[in-house]
This record gives structure tokens, sequence and C-alpha cells, in this order.
């Protein structure tokens, strides 16, 4: 194993990290964070997942699908446990499950629309029914009630829209009998990690390229009891573009901040949130984000270099819950004309404006505007020279005037022309901004 020093390490983290290296604080993160001598990844590693993601990297936001069996009962994915169902109760469910042929196309149409790249559908979750075919159980698509391969058309309707796709498959299993007596007796864990790895193979196996593996819920094993190392790499074996998620106990290629956005400091990070409360369908759940709030996430993703993975939960038919299309609709008129200033995004330094936030490509600084001023917009305390300024959806020109203070644009429209208005400001360098430090150089001209 080649073993590589850490400003070599930095280098091979690519654009995204590159990105980051600028950003305040750093330097120390960097040093304390250093890998250990038995971690360290090589430089033929770094460079094989800089290849791998990068895809995923420019993309910066994809749908996942929370769809199965307690899409029909429609109280959220964990209602089997939240109420102690029984299997015996819950199985029949699988034979109720008859979805509509296809329905996963106007999925992956309204993926495209929002100015979504990818997507990752459930094809096993908690609830242990594969929404795949699998010769390992009966408790599965083909053989119940939807007879046929619900993940076969979920790949499908992907490629037909050009959209990359992952499966997202639960370790944890309420259904499998060893599900859970594979903590205490060796021979029910064997049974159990066969069959897991046996569906992961299968999963690997039948649909051409995977671009994403995300798994979910490891209980109640460890790394060492599920034999993750072993299963990644029969897993990269098979699919060796693969992207692997950090769920199976292994950190693998990305982390998996769940319903919050926090950057992870030198890896790769997807930011997994629910449009209401639920991942599943929820027949009552109306705590519904606004289209401006994911328009704003989606933009806090990107700034610090991360992904952002928004959920739908269609219900046991398969159709998309109206208030899900309604929002995503309104997300991708905003993207259509804004797609720019996030797909391929650089990690972006100025962060403070009580009004906008902010997204960068290159030497372009992005100002998100949510609550518009009016026709003049102002931002403060930036330290580059700002060359030209103008509207993103339009590319219409905007006037401004600069000083050591702020950067001033004016003859702005009076009333927001857009839920968030996106400026592009063509700055001389990468764009910085320095509060503290224009702060203490600002003449006091007041008087006692
Ligand atoms: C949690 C939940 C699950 C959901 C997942 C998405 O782990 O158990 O229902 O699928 O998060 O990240």
């Amino acid at each position: 194993m080649t073993k590589i020093n850490r400003r070599d390490y930095l280098i091979g983290m690519g654009a995204a990290a590159g990105a980051l290296a600028a950003a305040p604080g750093f330097e120390l993160l960097a040093q304390e964070q250093q890998p250990t001598s038995e971690s360290a990844p090589t430089t033929s590693t770094i460079a094989d997942r800089n290849r791998r993601m990068k895809w995923w990297h420019e993309a910066k936001f994809g749908m996942f699908i929370h769809w199965g069996l307690y899409s029909i009962v429609g109280r959220h994915e964990w209602v089997m446990e939240m109420e102690g169902i029984p299997v015996k109760e819950y199985e029949p469910l699988a034979d109720q499950f008859k979805p509509k042929p296809n329905a996963a196309r106007a999925w992956a149409q309204l993926a495209r629309r929002a100015g979504m790249k990818y997507m990752v559908m459930t094809t096993k979750h908690h609830e242990g029914f594969c929404n795949f075919d699998s010769k390992l159980t009966d408790y599965c698509a083909t053989k119940r009630g939807p007879g046929r391969d619900l993940v076969r058309e979920y790949v499908n309707a992907a490629r037909a829209e050009g959209l990359r796709f992952g499966f997202y498959y639960s370790l944890m299993d309420w259904h499998h009998p060893d599900g859970a007596r594979c903590m205490t007796d060796e021979s029910a864990r064997r049974r159990f990690v066969d069959y897991i790895h046996g569906q992961v193979q299968e999963l690997m196996t039948n649909y051409g390229q995977v671009d994403i593996l995300w798994y979910d819920v490891p209980w109640p094993l460890d790394a060492k009891g599920w034999e993750s190392e072993k299963m990644n790499r029969m897993v990269r074996k098979l699919q060796p573009d693969i992207i692997i998620n950090n769920r199976s106990k292994l950190p693998e290629d990305f982390d998996t901040p769940e319903q919050r956005i926090v950057a992870s400091a030198e890896r790769p990070w997807e930011s997994c949130m629910t449009l209401n409360d639920s991942w599943g369908y929820h027949t009552a759940d109306n705590g519904w984000k606004t289209p401006k709030t994911v328009i704003r996430n989606l933009i806090t993703c990107a700034h610090d270099g991360g992904n952002y993975l928004l959920n739908i939960g269609p219900t046991g038919d398969g159709s998309i819950p109206l208030e899900s299309v309604k929002i995503l609709s309104a997300v991708g008129d905003w993207t259509r004309s804004n797609g720019v200033s996030f797909h391929g995004a650089d990690r972006c330094q100025p962060t403070r404006s009580r009004f906008a936030s902010f997204s960068r490509k290159g030497n372009t600084l992005f100002m998100h505007v949510h609550y518009w001023p009016g026709d003049t917009v102002v931002l403060g305390n930036l330290l580059n020279k700002v060359n030209s300024v103008k509207l993103l959806a339009t590319g219409q020109p905007v006037k401004f005037e600069q000083n050591d203070w702020r950067v001033r644009m004016t003859g702005l429209p009076r009333i927001a022309p857009a839920l968030v208005t996106t400026i592009a400001l063509e700055c001389e360098g990468e764009p910085k901004q320095d509060h503290e430090l224009k702060r203490a150089q600002k003449p006091r001209e007041g008087k006692y």
C-alpha cells in the first residue's frame, strides 16, 4: 500500500475538498483529523473515488423514493414497528399491493422536471418486503401482489429520463426469522448474513450498471457481524463504478446526515430529507415544506459541497401525493433557470446576508435572495473586485457600484422577480467575504 502524506491527501481529495481547504479553520481540522496510518487512503484509492464520484458531486440534487407495503397503510414506513403489528397480520399486505404499471415513470419525469439528476429507491425497507425479484424469498414483488419486478420498472424509468439511479437497501429486517436472533445465535447470524449478502448480490447483478448503493439501519450487528468488508468488496467487484454510503457500519464513499444539513469536513456528504414529516406515504401528514424552503436547503447543501436527496412517498398504487408534485414542480421552475448556480458548484466561503444565501462556481458568486429588499440589493464586506453583475434567470445585466465596504446593485424590480432571485456576481478571484476585517477597518466618523 502506498502511504501518502497530508498534502497529497488533500490534493487528491479533488475539487470539492480543494475549495474546502480555503474555508477558515480548515487547516486546523485537517491536522487534527489526519488519517491514521492504518486508515490512510492510498493515492490510487483517492483517485478512484474521485473518478467514481465526479458525476455525483456535479449532480447535487436527487430524489429519494420510499415505497413498500407501508405505502398501502399510509401511516409512515415504521408503522409495523410503531404500532406493534405482528408479522402474520402485516404479511397479507403483500397480496394487496397492486400498483399501477410503470408508476416509476412519473417519479422519474418529476425528478427531471425538478432539476434532480439521480434517484434512490427503497428496494427493501425494514418491513422486509422486496420490491425486486429475489430467489432467496417469496416475500417479494414478483411472487406476490404486484406480480412483477418493481425495481426493474424503476431502473427503466430512470434510464428513460437520463437519470442516474441507486438502490436503498435496509440491512435491518423485521420479517426475516433470523433478523433479530442473529444477535445471539451464530447459526442464525450465518443464515441471515448469507441472505443479506445474497440479496445484495442479486441487486448488483440483475440490473446492469447501478450508480449508488444506499444501505440503511445496520441494527443489530456491527461491521464484523455483517461481514461488511466482504460484502462491499463483492459489490465493488460486480459494480466497479458504484458509490456506497456509510450505513453498513463502514465509512465507504459518503456520509448521510438525515433531516438536517451538516457538512462533513473532509468527506463527501449527502443530506437526505423528507418533503413532509414522513418518508413513506402518510395520509394525514400535512407538514409540507414550501418550495422556497426546499430551494434554500438545496443552496445550503451546494454552498457546503454536499448533495441534497429529497424524498417522495408514493401511495400504494404508486401515485405521487399531489402536494409533492406541486412543490417539486415549483422547485423545477426555479432550477430550470438557475441550475448553473448549484449543479457542479464549488464550496463557497461567503455566508453573510440577512436576506440571501450564496453558492459559487469558480469566480462567480451567486447571491440567492429569498427576502427581496426592493430595487436596490446590497452585499457587504466582499473582498473581491466585482467585474459584472446579472440576474441569472434572464441574463439581464444589473447596474452596480462598489467601494471598499459594499456592492450596491441598483435599478432592480421593486417586487421580487422569483421565489428566490439569483444574482450572479463575476468577481476577480475566488469570492471571499470578511465581516470582522471590514468592521475593524471601517472609519468611525461618528461624533461623541
Ligand atoms: C431512517 C429510517 C428510515 C428511512 C431512513 C432514510 O433510518 O429508519 O425509515 O428510510 O432513515 O434515511
